[in-house]
Formats: structure tokens, C-alpha cells, sequence
């Protein structure tokens, strides 16, 4: 049988590949986002309460209500801002989905979609199968701070889509009140929809503010915001996410939503629920990643490698320009093989696989495990 890919061009992720030579060497695995702690136990009781208590059936198709209701006040709280719970935010199986349904549900072949590179990896595929052409916005590094008039330039009357990531995974840069404001303007009187992935919204740093698209009027009227349980509450394998989007753009995300998915694992979402009602449970976080952040920084100041420290994600950026003039994905071979650290390189997030002699580190781990990883980086 001839098999014709929709998706020629993808292959195995490089987080796969990294974690699988990470599990080869048994090297220190900082390559892939996710934490070596657990999650609460107090999230994890109220999550067997809620299966012990009968929430075993479907969830409805928006997602639980009291979720719901927990996720609209939190945008009140942070940032006075109001979505409707049964009509404008929709629990998703991880941001993930939430993404690759808000592209299904409005690009259509030859649509142009916008993306800044380097971009977390699932954007392109979901563009590219529902027919969608990429227009890339390559960041540069070390400050990936995005050139507006090359944003304007590149805007046409076939441009459906804006996505944009902050704090941005992986170069931990966040965007200013001044970014958003340009980009309003922008997409000002345009049909043109957002998609502001805020997956690391609490995990910023140094009292910096998260600049969500909720908090600009007419930006908000044309954004989907797209957010992790995962990344919020330290457990990635549950897959909970939602999007919150204006009521008119919601109704025709739900209805790809409800066919692709229905609805999302219901005894994860009563816990969750049930475990926002402390906000600390969430408001807490930005000093918890602080801390490991700062930890790790100190802890690899007199290393070879360079850095700026990471503005949000729990995503550490280091140059090794000083070290070596190796490509990366070389070097990050090298380091998994020989020196039993694995990260990720950057050059595979950019476009025509720009290699700024970059390696992003995962700092959400154990601080034993940063002691270990420092003790190494600081020997090459
Ligand atoms: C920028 C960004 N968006 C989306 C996701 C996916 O989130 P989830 O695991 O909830 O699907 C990730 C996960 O690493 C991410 O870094």
C-alpha cells in the first residue's frame, strides 16, 4: 500500500530523541519540561476524592463547571478580566490539544499563519496538516525581542493567525506591556485571530508582570489563550489545559472540540477545581521556580557557559560559544554521551535550524539533581 504523509517533513521530536540517548548514557535528563517532584498530594487526594465520589462519567463537553468557575476567577483576580464560565473557556486535554483544535477550527488551505522562531514544536504540524502556510519570524538571539516592522511587513490580507508565546519556551524571554501594545495595533481593524499561548503565566520572574492578551482590550476581542495544569501544578501527565477565548471565536473552536475529543479525563478536573480554591496554590509558584532558578545560576556561575538570566518557564538558556564552536545538536550529543547531561538544542525551534551555540536547560527539578547538573556544567 502507498502511504502519502500529510506530514512529510516530521520525524521523531527532539525531545524523544534526547530522552532516549538521555536513558541510554543514564545522564542527568534536563532536556524535556517536566519536573522530578512530585505532584501535590493534596491535588492527588482531592483527585481520588473525586473518583471515590463518582466523578467517573463524562465530564461535560466545556468541561466541569466548577473548573470552570475556578479558571474564570482566576482571570478576575490577576487580571480583571472577565470570561463567561459556560460560554467563553473550554478544559482541553492539555494545551496541546487546545492548540492544534483552535488551528483546525479556522485555518483553511493556503491561510498564512505567523510564527516567531524559535517556536515550541507542536504550532507548524497542526498548520501544516490543516493546509496552512507558515510565515516565520526568526527572534535573535540573546535577547529575542521581536522586530515590528518586520511583523508589519510581513502581515497580509492572508493572514489568519498571530500565534504568540509568553514567557516564551525556550529562550525564558518574556514580552513587555509595549510588545502586546504593537501587536494590538497590528492586528487593529484585521480579521486576524490571536493565539497567545500562556502556558508559563505563573512563572515569571524578578516581580515582572505577565502581560496576557486578556489584559488588551481589542486584542482580547480576537485571542485565544491557552494555558497547562501541567505546567502549573507539576504534573504534566495528567494532560488538563483549557483555552478562554471570546464567545463567537469559542463556539467554533467547541465545534471541532466536541468531535475530536468530547471531553477531558473528569476526575483530574473536580480536583483541580477543588485545589484552586486556595489562589496560592497557583500565585505561589513564581517564587518556588525563582528560587531553583537562582539556585541553579549560582550554582554554574564560574562555568564556561554564558547566560541572561530566564525572565519565565522553567527553561534556562546557556551559550556555550565559549567552549567549543560545535554545531548544537552535536554538542548536546556530546554532552549526553560523554558528560551525562542532557539538554535540548535550540537551532531545532528555529528557522532554517539557526544554531546560536545555544542550549536550553530544564531547571524544574529536585535541587540535588541541579547540584548534580551544576557540578558537571561547571567542568566543561
Ligand atoms: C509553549 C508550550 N505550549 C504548549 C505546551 C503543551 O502543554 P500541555 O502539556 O498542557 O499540552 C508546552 C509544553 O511543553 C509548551 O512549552
Amino acid at each position: 500500500m502507498k502511504i502519502k504523509s500529510k506530514l512529510p517533513h516530521v520525524g521523531t521530536t527532539i525531545f524523544t530523541v534526547m530522552s532516549a540517548l538521555a536513558n541510554e548514557y543514564n545522564a542527568i535528563n534536563l532536556s524535556q519540561g517536566f519536573p522530578n517532584y512530585p505532584s501535590s498530594q493534596k491535588l492527588n487526594d482531592l483527585v481520588t476524592n473525586a473518583m471515590n465520589n463518582g466523578y467517573n462519567q463524562y465530564a461535560p463537553m466545556a468541561g466541569n463547571l466548577e473548573l470552570r468557575l475556578a479558571i474564570a476567577h482566576k482571570y478576575k483576580l490577576l487580571y480583571k478580566s472577565t470570561y463567561h464560565p459556560e460560554k467563553e473557556i473550554t478544559v482541553t486535554a492539555g494545551a496541546t490539544q487546545a492548540i492544534f483544535t483552535i488551528i483546525s477550527a479556522f485555518i483553511r488551505p493556503n491561510d498564512e499563519v505567523i510564527i516567531f522562531k524559535p517556536a515550541y514544536d507542536c504550532y507548524e504540524p497542526a498548520v501544516e496538516i490543516n493546509g496552512g502556510k507558515i510565515i516565520p519570524i526568526q527572534l535573535s538571539a540573546p535577547n529575542y525581542s521581536v522586530n515590528w516592522d518586520a511583523v508589519a511587513s510581513k502581515i497580509s490580507n492572508k493572514t489568519k493567525l498571530i500565534i504568540i508565546n509568553s514567557p516564551h519556551n525556550p529562550s525564558g524571554t518574556i514580552w513587555s506591556k509595549e510588545d502586546m501594545l504593537q501587536l494590538q495595533k497590528l492586528t487593529q481593524n484585521t480579521d486576524i485571530i490571536v493565539l497567545s499561548d500562556e502556558v508559563y503565566e505563573h512563572i515569571i520572574f524578578d516581580e515582572a508582570q505577565h502581560q496576557s492578551a486578556c489584559l488588551f482590550d481589542d486584542l482580547k476581542q480576537r485571542s485565544f489563550i491557552t494555558a497547562s495544569f501541567g505546567k502549573t501544578f507539576h504534573n504534566t501527565g495528567w494532560k488538563i489545559g483549557y483555552c478562554c477565548a471570546p464567545e463567537s471565536l469559542m463556539s467554533e473552536f467547541r465545534k471541532v472540540h466536541q468531535f475530536n475529543v468530547f471531553s477531558v479525563n473528569h476526575p483530574s478536573q473536580k480536583g483541580i477545581a477543588d485545589y484552586m480554591q486556595d489562589s496560592e496554590t497557583y500565585l505561589g509558584l513564581n517564587a518556588f521556580f525563582q528560587r531553583k532558578r537562582d539556585l541553579f545560576l549560582s550554582l554554574i556561575s564560574e562555568s564556561r557557559f554564558k547566560f541572561q538570566p530566564s525572565q519565565g518557564t522553567y527553561f534556562q538558556v546557556l551559550d556555550y560559544s565559549e567552549i567549543t564552536d560545535a554545531d548544537d545538536v552535536d554538542f548536546a550529543k556530546r554532552l549526553t554521551k560523554e558528560f551525562k547531561i542532557a539538554a535540548i538544542p535550540l537551532s531545532v525551534f528555529n528557522d532554517n535550524n539557526k544554531d546560536d551555540k545555544v542550549l536550553r536547560f530544564c531547571f524544574a527539578k529536585i535541587d540535588e539533581t541541579l547540584v548534580k547538573a551544576s557540578e558537571i556544567l561547571t567542568k566543561i
